[in-house]
């Protein structure tokens, strides 16, 4: 009750987020953890305090080879162009494979588990993977047209080969441009044209929910698309899931479509020198928010990248070179770029990489998964983690795996599911990082360190080594630590892992993420360059940070911006719902009301009283402004690649607006099904839509982070 009351007295401006959360507990690390943390002494936060900035990252640059050291450390004279360990050469591929064989070469650098259980499991050790990495590398050379600089598109799943061509690609200097395998043939085609890549490399199938995929079918449609935005792809390139054996429908098209299993044969046994690149030469593409604006390709650099995630993976994920770390994610989202592919093997750790789908065939299987190769660091985000929850909340505690480390990442996660994550996964005995971070970065901008600070719910925790973040209200005035407020989070200073531009777009780039902010746009200081990271965010007095979601994610009611994962949050403490997700419908009244999704955990029906029970949680835990219009239940909602759930569709629905391009969703058969029931469900209750307005109409289409 006097929550509601603070909520309802707690009027903000226009610039402010109410913020209702209350202070959760805190979980401190078991002490076998800290006993053989990489970073349990806390003079590290000395050497990474801001009187050391830049050379602190020297650290995290050691731990690669170099084949010529460095002059630069940060050389900041046109921001926010930034180039970190200037001077400085080494090869990407060298560094995750060839410098391990000393003494590794029998070690597992990959351990693939596909999907179905009928197959095995596959090790690939340090010295195959330097094999088959020098292979592909050689044919991509043989065909000639392949220069250091050029961009290569990979229309991939998750499949040994991603790596492999990654590495491939990183030996010779050729940038990889990874598109997730679940998207559409025809957003992959957009990806190739923005970057102007003249090969694909795909796969035939892959296995998923029990089904050999088609997914060379795909390869069709983004040559076409990549040929009507004026770029011609010249060769596939096809892995086959199954060597000798094709299993796509879609014909192959002579003098264009290649198997990469045949090439291979001329290659046997073939060794490429890996290319010594400039440290600030880009090694990778990624691209982000591609449905409401032309995508973004996120430009990476080849050494301070590959230093900051083989800095973060130490000290963050705790990888010891002994360890089985399995992260649960897609090599397509920057997570497994990251924290799958390039960091793990930076450091010559065993990398778990899983084929297919959570709860394939049974919500048991991740589980399964753990306890037969002893997984002891596993890395996953909360969609996975509501969804494993929803389907098999009891199944961890039938096998025998620990844990000592466990990773959330990719948006906030409700306490609640936290705790789950803690007790039931965790089985008590695991630290937990919640990792908060961007495609755009690189590697994690705001964490715990495992062993020297405590862990709390909901909260990403402070920013990590060497990033001091601050958060600005909508004057530029910065929003002191524990005043309850929220505002947009920054970052002040450059970091290794920072994106160096928007592919071909350098103005964007400056725009989005630095004009807001800038102080000075002719200064070479970067003190006057703070990232804009495009987060809403409260910090508590002992410094940590909740991470509200998007700015655009905010719900204006009737002068008050309710965050979408408040209301989220406070809608998952009703025992049946499973996820949850806010909307804003246009309202005479007020402005905006807020709509919420829900989807129930299995076996349950929906009901009444169940709509009724979400809207009395959120108006006791926010107040009774943000009580819902409507409250829909409905089977699943409409995701994206790394499981977001795609809010700028269901706002659409609600607002019997166009719910735009659906190709990126992973499920768009769902959109449908949930338009007919909402919609047909607001005419029958009176609800009659007015028209938008452009403006409004714009507002919808932009709401949440398009994927
Ligand atoms: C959100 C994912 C809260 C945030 C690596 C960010 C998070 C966007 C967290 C980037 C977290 C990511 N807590 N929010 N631990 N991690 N986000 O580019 O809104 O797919 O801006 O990169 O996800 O998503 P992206």
């Amino acid at each position: 009750m006097a929550r509601e009351q603070e909520a309802q007295g707690a009027q903000v401006s226009e610039a402010q987020i109410a913020v209702h959360w209350r202070e959760e507990e805190y979980y401190h690390p078991p002490a076998r953890f800290i006993g053989q943390a990489n970073a349990a002494d806390p003079a590290i936060f000395e050497r990474f305090s801001e009187e050391h900035f830049p050379e602190c990252f020297k650290e995290y640059a050691d731990l690669l080879t170099w084949d010529a050291y460095w002059h630069t450390t940060l050389d900041a004279s046109k921001p926010p162009f930034w180039k970190w360990f200037v001077g400085g050469r080494l090869n990407a591929s060298y560094n995750c494979v060839d410098r391990h064989l000393a003494t590794s070469r029998n070690k597992a650098a990959l351990i693939w588990v596909p999907e179905p259980e009928t197959e095995d499991t596959q090790a690939i050790t340090y010295q195959e993977l330097y094999k088959r990495v020098n292979e592909f590398a050689a044919l991509l050379r043989g065909l000639g047209r392949v220069k250091v600089g050029d961009r290569m598109t990979f229309h991939l799943p998750m499949v040994p080969e991603l790596p492999v061509s990654m590495l491939a690609c990183a030996r010779l200097g050729v940038i990889h441009s990874e598109v997730f395998g679940g998207f559409s043939g025809a957003a992959c085609g957009d990806r190739i044209a923005d970057s102007g890549s003249r090969i694909l490399v795909t796969m035939d199938g892959y296995c998923r929910n029990g089904e050999l995929i088609d997914h060379k079918a795909k390869a069709d449609q983004a040559v076409a698309a990549a040929r009507e935005r004026g770029v011609e792809v010249e060769k596939v390139l096809v892995w086959r899931r199954h060597p000798g054996r094709y299993a796509s429908k879609s014909p192959m098209v002579a003098g264009r479509d290649f198997f990469v299993d045949e090439l291979l044969k001329d290659y046997r046994g073939q060794e490429v020198k890996p290319v010594s690149m400039p440290a600030e030469a880009p090694l990778f593409l990624m691209y982000t928010s591609g449905t409401t604006a032309r995508p973004k390709g996120c430009q990476h650099s080849t050494g301070g990248y590959l230093a900051y995630v083989a800095g973060t993976s130490k000290y963050y994920q705790d990888i010891h070179p002994e360890d089985t770390y399995w992260c649960f994610a897609d090599i397509g989202w920057i997570t497994g770029h990251s924290y799958i592919v390039y960091g793990p093997l930076a450091l010559g750790t065993t990398s778990v990489m899983y084929e297919g789908a959570p709860t394939y065939p049974d919500p048991g299987r991740p589980w399964r998964i753990a306890e037969r190769l002893g997984v002891n660091i596993f890395h996953t985000a909360p969609t996975t983690i509501r969804m494993l929850r929803k389907l098999g909340p009891d199944e961890p505690k039938k096998y025998d795996y620990h844990f000592k480390h466990m990773t959330t990442v990719g948006e906030p996660i409700e306490p609640d599911v936290w705790r789950w994550y803690h007790s039931v996964v965790g089985k008590g005995e695991a630290v937990i990082v919640d990792t908060w971070w961007q495609t755009e970065n690189g590697g994690f901008l705001g964490s715990t360190l495992p062993a020297l600070k405590p862990m709390k719910p909901g909260s990403c925790g402070p920013g990590v080594l060497g990033i001091y973040p601050v958060i600005y209200d909508e004057n530029r005035n910065v929003v002191e630590a524990g005043s309850g407020r929220a505002g947009n989070i920054c970052i002040r200073n450059p970091w290794p892992g920072i994106f160096q531009t928007i592919w071909g777009q350098p103005e964007r780039f400056v725009q989005i993420y630095y004009e807001k902010y800038c102080r000075d746009k002719d200064s070479k200081d970067w003190r006057d360059w703070p990232y804009l990271a495009g987060d809403g965010a409260v910090q508590a007095a002992d410094g940590y940070f909740r991470i509200l979601g998007r700015i655009d994610d905010v719900i204006n009611v009737a002068g008050h911006r309710l965050g979408t994962k408040e209301l989220e949050s406070a809608s998952i403490t009703v025992e049946e719902i499973a996820e949850a997700a806010a909307v804003p419908v246009m309202d005479e009244l007020r402005g905006r009301a807020v709509e919420m999704y829900v989807s129930l955990k299995p076996g349950l029906a929906p009901s009444k009283d169940i709509e009724d029970k979400v809207a009395k949680a959120i108006e006791a835990q926010i107040g009774k402004i943000a009580r819902p219009k409507n409250v829909w239940i409905v089977p699943d909602m409409p995701k994206t690649r790394s499981g977001k759930i795609m809010r700028r569709v269901i706002a659409g629905i609600s607002n019997f607006a166009d719910v735009g391009d659906t190709t990126t969703l992973s499920n768009p058969e769902v959109v449908e099904g949930i338009r007919h029931h909402v919609q047909g469900e607001k005419l029958s209750r009176g609800q009659v839509p007015r028209e938008l307005s452009p403006q409004e109409m714009e507002e919808i289409k932009a709401f949440g982070r398009a994927e």
